[in-house]
């Protein structure tokens, strides 16, 4: 990848970089692009997967200028999977000496998840800045939705830790479909019905699609280095989460203490990152969050929080369709979701 000339510095210290912008921007203009299901027109990557331009351009842009330290910790999901869960959850591990969970002025009082952990596509690498984050301390924690394939070389590269979550795929589509549409009204458009969400989610057109080709990237990078990348299911942290804030601290090198498991912290930190925590919160309610794709409230990323929700919206041959597409993609594979 061609070297970049950073060339003038912003206020917030990111550099502007519009030159090394319009090269992807013009790059992914000249790829397939085609309806999906998603608010925005849908670009094929050539290495196979799909997302709207701006983020795609950003995670070219994140794969050319983004360094990563070991001591990093990148989380990693298919939007809809639960990210702003387990980027609570892991702020909250991470940070709990300095903001104790249980003091009543934690940060997520006043800011989203999103804010903590942001993603790199979609936060980080926008608008043509490259954004100054060497000054920030370690452990850094960053967010991306980008395939395994395409992660910013560095990443792989530097042995940092990535927490991969997957989920369902029929309750991805519902809870994707639904949020798309969100987008679709605001933007004028007519809402997508939920066999036509199920056709673009089948054939890959879904941000960071298709879902099989993500999940097994991952599962596959976690199967050959599981110090490196951890994989939970959405559906197994809602049957157990206090298990699996425990898991999540150990593998990034903040386990639990004695005292700390006889206070309850856990338990604190389950409590505070769940569902009906977080929905009630003032930044949740009335917050936002800048995305490249346009703001975002805060709320619509806070639906119904629960597993099998498809049940109720996804007409059986759609089931059915989805559940024979996972069956013979991740047969062999070791992996059951
Ligand atoms: P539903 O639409 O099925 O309710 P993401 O954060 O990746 O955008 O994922 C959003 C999905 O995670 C939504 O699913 C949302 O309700 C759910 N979610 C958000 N916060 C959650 C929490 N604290 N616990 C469980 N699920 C949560």
């Amino acid at each position: 990848m061609a070297q970049y000339m950073p060339s003038r510095e912003h206020e917030d210290g990111a550099e502007a970089n519009q030159e090394v912008y319009q090269r992807f921007t013009n790059l992914v203009s000249s790829w397939p692009v085609s309806p999906g299901l998603s608010g925005f027109q849908i670009y094929r990557h050539e290495s196979g997967w799909y997302t709207s331009l701006a983020p795609m351009v950003g995670a070219m842009v994140a794969d050319a200028c983004f360094t990563a330290r070991p001591s990093d910790i990148v989380v990693a999901t298919l939007p809809k999977s639960g990210t702003t869960w387990i980027k609570a959850l892991l702020y909250s591990t991470m940070h709990r000496k300095e903001h104790p969970v249980d003091s009543g002025d934690h940060p997520f009082n006043s800011v989203s998840p999103h804010e903590c952990v942001k993603f790199l596509e979609y936060q980080l690498y926008t608008a043509s800045r490259i954004p100054d984050i060497g000054r920030l301390p370690d452990p850094r924690l960053f967010a991306t939705h980008v395939p395994f394939v395409s992660l910013p070389r560095s990443v792989p590269g530097s042995g940092c830790k990535i927490v991969y979550v997957c989920r369902d795929p029929k309750d991805i589509l519902v809870s994707q479909w639904k949020l798309s549409n969100k987008f679709r009204i605001r933007d004028g458009l007519e809402p997508l019905s939920v066999e036509a969400a199920a056709d673009f989610f089948c054939d890959g057109l879904s941000p960071g699609g298709p879902y099989w080709d993500h999940v097994l990237g991952y599962w596959r990078a976690h199967m050959a280095h599981p110090e490196r990348v951890l994989f939970f299911r959405y559906e197994d942290m809602i049957r157990d989460p206090a298990a699996h804030v425990s898991k999540l601290a150990e593998f990034v090198g903040r386990p639990f203490d004695a005292g700390e498991e006889d206070a309850g912290t856990v338990d604190a930190i389950v409590r505070l990152c769940s569902f009906e925590n977080m929905t009630g919160l003032g930044a949740t309610k009335e917050g936002k969050t800048e995305l490249v794709v346009g703001a975002v409230e805060n709320n619509w990323f806070f639906r119904r929080g629960m597993v099998g929700d498809w049940e109720n919206h996804l007409p059986p041959e759609t089931t059915r369709k989805i559940d024979a597409i996972t069956h013979a993609r991740f047969r062999d594979s070791g992996l059951h979701v």
